[in-house]
């Protein structure tokens, strides 16, 4: 396994990246409304990415058909946006964007209340969040890969919640996809050593119930197999000498 080690000059492209993401992240967050179909949501969001003069990096990718995957409810993420699929108040939805600055990706996702939702709902969106904290805790230099996998797993295990097993984060740079794969539960070994210039995107996918998924028929949307609701948060961070930073935060 390859793990790239990022340049001055790379990391200041992804630094670029990271923080237009976090831009095209906050101003969907302000758009999402009761009313509003899940293809309003990509059609805005690659609106977004490309006035800035990026590129959605999710479309087309292995064939998904849009930019912003959009998964509501019982869906955990990769949700293909649809003119019929229209948010209504209490549901939350998992906004999962990425973009193409200059040959460098970024990738981030955020879970979203609709207007009003369960207080059970809220926690279990407030604690996946809470859960990547606790894994970037660990992603230091020196730390190992796996310690961030166990940092997530202790965190929300307390909950009685389901970690998705079937999913799991990864290195980013010139590619979407690179190495390592980054797994939310914890790990038989303490896997790679963590060192700086390394760009990894952490989300963990938590699911209220069972930690089980399935994929439905359009080959894409994974959801809960006992259709519970599911939360996604990640960021694309950047492994430094000290404090790790986040790149796709405002
Ligand atoms: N954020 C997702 C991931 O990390 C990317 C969506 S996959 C796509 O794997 F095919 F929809 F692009
Ligand atoms: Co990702």
């Amino acid at each position: 396994m390859a793990v790239s080690i990022k340049s001055a000059r790379e990391i200041e492209l992804m630094r670029d990246a990271g923080k237009m993401l976090a831009e095209v992240h906050a101003k969907l967050g302000e758009a999402l409304a009761p009313g509003m179909s899940t293809l309003d949501i990509d059609t805005l969001g690659e609106k977004l990415i490309r006035d800035m003069g990026c590129t959605p990096n999710f479309l087309h990718y292995n064939g998904y058909p849009a930019s912003i995957c959009v998964s509501v409810n019982e869906e955990v993420v990769h949700g293909i946006p649809r003119k019929d699929r229209i948010l209504q108040e209490g549901d939350i939805v998992s906004l999962d964007a990425g973009l193409i600055y200059k040959g460098y990706h970024s990738d981030a996702a955020r879970t979203h209340g609709i207007g009003k939702i369960s207080q059970e709902a809220q926690e279990l969106i407030d604690r996946t969040k809470q859960s990547f904290f606790e894994g970037i805790s660990m992603a230091r230099q020196g730390n190992h890969l796996f310690d961030i996998s166990a940092a997530i797993d202790r965190y929300i295990s307390q909950f009685g919640y389901g970690i998705v097993r079937d999913l799991v984060g990864h290195g980013i740079g010139t590619k979407l996809h690179e190495d390592p794969q980054i797994p939310n539960f914890a790990q038989r070994r303490r896997g790679l050593k963590l060192r700086a210039g390394m760009t990894l995107a952490i989300e963990p996918m938590i699911n209220l119930g069972r930690p089980d998924v399935i994929w439905l028929d359009d080959n894409w949307t994974v959801v809960s197999d006992d259709g519970l609701i599911s939360a996604h948060y990640e960021n694309t961070i950047l492994i430094t000498e000290g404090e790790p930073e986040i790149l796709t935060l405002l």
